[in-house]
């Protein structure tokens, strides 16, 4: 099975600066890439991922590095719930190659396999959902989070034909260019992707000391708009009219970036990826 590559690697290591002794919050763990250059950089990592496929690497990476690493195998909106402060809190979100290239994770078109996308073991999967929800709720999946523009008539297709394979799904679906949207939808459906990101990011300036930073790695538009307006909400001035809600601004913006046209040729995945990242300084 292909190695997950990190993506953007190098710019989250240019946010977080000096990691000699800080402690990190590696909310993705996935194949360890980011955990292990941060470990090789000094820094104390506590990591998670709700994915029981990662146990080996985890346990690789606690066999070499002690108590300098530490792994929950739940899901990052539990970080919350940490009764810590730490210097950064690092997401690289979205799927793993692990994930979307095992056909029996269900997570990938290119394979007939279950139509299943679950990244935990728990919670239903996505055919699952499709036989218990309604045309009307499929179809504000599909338009939600996969921006489809059939969305209705894919619906009521997926209720009659109640696949329970990708390849069922994926025949299913008679424009190839909703395909990849489809697929995207479900599994963002499936994993609560977007609820599980506001939570975290909910917790994250509780759990940062002053001077800590929280760096976000996203692959589609939808996460990228909650974290780009989550960072806005928490850079903007208190008192500032275009958001009134807003009470303590503690963060400045660090940086904003995409990969280089070198490292998207090296590693396709990166291709559609934005690194956002902030700074807590009162
Ligand atoms: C893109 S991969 C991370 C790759 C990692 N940075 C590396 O270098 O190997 C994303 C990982 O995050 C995990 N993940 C996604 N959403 C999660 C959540 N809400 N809670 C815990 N883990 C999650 C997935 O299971 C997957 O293993």
């Amino acid at each position: 099975m292909t190695k997950h590559v990190p993506v953007l690697l190098d710019a989250v290591l240019d946010a977080l600066g000096d990691l000699r002794g800080r402690r990190v919050i590696d909310a993705t763990f996935g194949a360890g890439g980011y955990t292990r250059a941060f470990l090789n950089a000094g820094a104390i990592v506590t990591a998670f991922d709700r994915d029981p496929h990662v146990a080996a690497d985890a346990d690789a990476i606690k066999a070499e590095f002690g108590n300098r690493f530490t792994f929950i195998p739940e899901p990052f909106s539990a970080m919350g719930n940490l009764n810590d402060k730490y210097d950064a809190v690092v997401f690289d979100l979205g799927i793993s190659s692990m994930q979307i290239d095992d056909g029996a994770r269900g997570f990938s078109f290119r394979f007939d396999g279950p139509l299943d996308m679950r990244m935990s073991a728990a919670g239903i999967s996505a055919a699952e959902l499709i036989a218990s929800s309604d045309a009307s709720q499929l179809a504000k999946i599909l338009r939600d989070f996969g921006d489809v523009k059939k969305a209705m008539p894919i619906a009521r297709a997926l209720k009659d034909a109640a696949p329970t394979t990708t390849g069922a799904l994926r025949n299913l679906i008679h424009d190839p260019r909703d395909i990849a949207p489809v697929f995207q939808a479900l599994r963002i459906a499936v994993n609560d992707e977007m609820g599980e990101l506001t939570r975290a990011l909910d917790a994250v300036p509780g759990l940062l000391n002053d001077g800590g930073i929280c760096a976000c790695v996203t692959f589609h538009s939808l996460e990228d708009r909650i974290v780009k307006n989550t960072f806005r909400e928490w850079t903007t001035a208190p008192g500032d009219p275009r958001m009134p809600s807003v009470v303590a601004a503690p963060f400045k913006l660090l940086r904003a970036s995409t990969p280089s046209p070198a490292e998207v040729a090296r590693n396709p995945r990166a291709r559609s990826a934005h690194c956002r990242a902030v700074i807590k300084s009162y």
